[in-house]
């Protein structure tokens, strides 16, 4: 194929709305939409998180009633973050494996009144531990092993109240093998995992840390097991490791980013491949929007087609529900 000008007029189909629908090549649909949503104690209650304006701290109870809306207007998956009390956080994160926890209580309420929707558990410890860290910390160095140990305890203690999809975000090795065996060994082979593959350490975290009171916890960086952003071949080794040891499928964090990873990731392995637009680039595009320098609905728009665009089966997105609500009218 080798068009010329003037027979060949690129800008001919797109004349017209009704022939730039006809050529358009990608689009974002409902299904691909998986909404996190945070969780605090309480009831009836809806904390605003202060760097991320329209998104707010759910109590259980109204955390039941937005996935009750959101599988009305069709999303399939939400994803549970919880904020944890600096009194219920030690240094080994023991209440990641309470099964009575804030995020197995509301695992449990929203899968009893919408059993319809999909509902992913994030599996590591920084919600739960004193320092922040996703594993276990011993004189400043966070264990592999030992914290992996942990990991598939918390993994079966969700999937027991409800999970659907794990989702371990510690990027520890050799978790997703672990926790695989763990699960089918205690009757779950039919929970998935949702690997957060290659996780950059990355810090457009920072609102979410933010959201789920992590922020003045968190000491040091997570470098020694989030992925420098400077690598591409290393996530591609990150994501053949995780479906080796039996991911279901796989997650590039951040998103927008880190789209080249995406694409890459897709083409090579060809298994369902998610993207998380996270936190920090949900604040950037609420910032920007509320200075009144870039249009939100459209950059909302942009950005979520852009991972499309770059080969993602589905993005976590903070955008989710509005995004929904629109692509329904
Ligand atoms: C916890 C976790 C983080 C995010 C998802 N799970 C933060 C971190 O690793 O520090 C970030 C999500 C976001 O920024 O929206 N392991």
């Amino acid at each position: 194929m080798n068009p010329k000008f003037p027979s060949t007029r690129l800008r001919r189909t797109r004349q017209h709305d009704w022939s730039r629908r006809m050529v358009q090549e990608t689009r974002v649909s409902v299904d691909d939409l998986i909404w996190p949503i945070f969780i605090c104690d309480g009831k009836n209650i809806e904390q605003p998180v202060a760097s991320m304006p329209g998104v707010s701290r759910l109590s259980v109870d109204k955390a039941v009633k937005a996935a009750k809306s959101a599988a009305e207007i069709g999303i399939p998956c939400i994803a549970l973050f919880p904020s944890t009390q600096p009194e219920r956080r030690s240094v080994n994160g023991d209440e990641a494996l309470n099964a009575d926890n804030l995020i197995n209580t509301a695992l449990a309420a929203i899968k009893e009144a919408v059993p319809e929707i999909g509902l992913l558990a994030d599996v590591a410890l920084d919600p739960y531990t004193s320092h922040g860290q996703d594993g276990l910390l011993e004189n400043g160095t966070i264990l592999n092993d030992a914290t992996v140990d942990v990991l598939v305890q918390q993994a079966v203690i969700q999937a027991q109240a409800g999970a659907d999809i794990i989702a371990p975000s510690d990027m520890m090795d050799g978790r997703v093998g672990a926790i695989r065996k763990k699960l089918d060994e205690a009757g779950f082979s039919h929970v998935q995992i949702m690997a957060y593959a290659a996780k950059y350490a990355s810090a457009f975290y920072g609102p979410f840390r933010d959201a789920v009171g992590s922020t003045g916890v968190l000491s040091g960086d997570k470098k020694t097991y989030q992925m420098d952003a400077a690598n591409r071949l290393e996530a591609i080794r990150e994501v053949s490791l995780d479906i080796d040891e039996g991911a279901d499928s796989v997650m590039i964090k951040p998103g927008m980013p880190y789209l080249d990873i995406i694409r890459e990731i897709k083409d090579t392995f060809g298994v369902p491949t998610f993207a998380y637009q996270v936190s920090g680039e949900y604040a950037m595009i609420l910032a920007a929007s509320q200075n009144g320098w870039l249009d939100k609905e459209s950059i909302m728009m942009e950005s979520l087609m852009s991972f499309k665009r770059a080969g993602a089966d589905g993005i976590l997105t903070y955008f989710a529900y509005e995004i929904a609500k629109k692509l329904n009218e």
